[in-house]
């Protein structure tokens, strides 16, 4: 099958559950407000914030309605071209596998995809959610699809039973989205160091030590696992991926980051992970942040007067605004602030001068860096900002 005819057949897939591709938000709304009341919206929203905030129990709750026929298409619909994204490419992996585990398979959209694909294959999905189970099931009747079927099983109550050779877990083990991750050893690195009761603390606090565990045991000894979570930034995608070289899987390919369009945002999600168990490591494993797309920072080419009186010489809100500080020269510190916040983050703000010019540069230990230069004339601008960030810090 071409890369077309498959994203074209997953999109009919998608049709078939009623799901709906909107490029447009509004649309998107108008259809939202004709298919549910302002009482379902209210309802939907509440337990949304109280899977945010809750427990266990309540990400149940929340996955429980959005298996509601009426809810199921509206909510889902907004995960169109997460679907088309993941689908495609995890379809890619499923030829050389013989049993499949769908793990967190929710409704079982991407599951019944797979299975109607491969129908000589074995899939199971697995979901704690049973509402979401309850509708995997039916609509696997619906298709009359004999070669997949669904449990309803919380690992982190009881553990999973029989072996398979691959393992999908999207959008699965890692999803406590409020979880910062883990922070860098100082405001002036990205580096990560190994504390091990970091690591713990990160892998139990987010699920993900159980939810791995388990997976490895009922993986073969040569089997292997696809994972996509929104581990993107670099303090949870460094403890993602400890976690998954600590059990001893390593990089069958080069992770590639996805980026999608949801409903009122570009998603930047990923990577996706394609691991093996066992074998020769042949691929690092990669801790550095993303290239970003911060401008470099030339000396000879900022000029040493302001052009726009609103904009200043140089101005970089991404990681590579720490390459551009490291690289001043002759610079002069005037005054600096360095503290320790109660959720472990450090967060450094410093004005300084360098060969006739003024910067600011704020750093943290969740790899957030800023860095704006200016000219003489305009450097009260800065410690007026200097003043600001001072007063919000902790
Ligand atoms: C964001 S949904 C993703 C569903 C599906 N994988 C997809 O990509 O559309 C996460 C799913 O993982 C399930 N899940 C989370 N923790 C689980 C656990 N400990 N055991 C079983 N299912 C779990 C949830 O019930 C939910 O349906």
């Amino acid at each position: 099958m071409t890369h077309d005819s498959l994203r074209q057949s997953l999109c009919e897939h998608l049709a078939w559950w009623g799901f709906k591709h909107f490029s447009s938000d509004r649309d998107y709304f108008a259809w939202q407000r004709q298919r549910l009341s302002s009482e379902d919206l209210k309802r939907l929203a509440f337990h949304a914030e109280q899977k945010r905030r809750g427990d266990r129990h309540d990400e149940i709750m929340f996955y429980d309605l959005a298996a509601h026929p009426k809810i199921r298409p509206v909510l889902y619909s907004q995960r169109y071209e997460y679907y088309e994204e993941i689908g495609v490419r995890a379809t890619a992996h499923l030829s050389q596998a013989k049993d499949v585990l769908d793990f967190g398979c929710g409704i079982g959209v991407l599951t019944t995809f797979y299975a109607r694909l491969f129908p000589e294959k074995n899939f199971v999905g697995v979901d704690r959610s049973s509402a979401s189970i309850a509708v995997a099931r039916e609509r696997t009747d619906k298709l009359g699809l004999r070669n997949l079927r669904f449990e309803c099983v919380d690992v982190e109550v009881e553990p999973l039973s029989g072996s398979y050779d691959l393992v999908v877990a999207t959008h699965a083990l890692v999803q406590a989205e409020q979880d910062l991750g883990l922070p860098s050893r100082s405001w002036r690195t990205f580096e990560r160091g190994h504390n091990l009761s970091q690591q713990r603390s990160f892998e139990e606090r987010t699920g993900l030590a159980v939810r791995l565990d388990g997976l490895c045991r009922i993986m073969n000894s040569s089997g292997r696992i696809i994972v996509s979570e929104k581990t993107r930034q670099l303090a949870r995608r460094v403890p993602l991926q400890r976690a998954l070289a600590n059990r001893g899987l390593q990089l069958a390919e080069r992770p590639i980051m996805i980026r999608y369009r949801t409903v009122e945002e570009v998603v930047d999600d990923g990577p996706f992970y394609v691991l093996d168990r066992g074998g020769e490591a042949t691929l690092n494993w990669d801790e550095e942040p993303e290239q970003d797309q911060g401008p470099l920072f030339n000396p000879d080419a900022v000029s040493m007067s302001a052009g726009d009186v609103d904009v200043p010489l140089y101005e970089n809100h991404w990681p590579s605004a720490q390459a551009a500080w490291e690289g001043l020269k002759d610079r002069q510190v005037i005054r600096e602030t360095t503290r320790q916040a109660s959720d472990g983050r450090q967060v450094h703000a410093e004005r300084g001068s360098s060969r006739g010019r003024h910067y600011l540069y704020c750093a943290n230990t969740f790899d957030q860096r800023q860095l704006v230069i200016v000219e003489e004339a305009r450097s009260a601008m800065l410690d007026e900002y200097y003043q600001e960030i001072i007063r919000e810090l902790p």
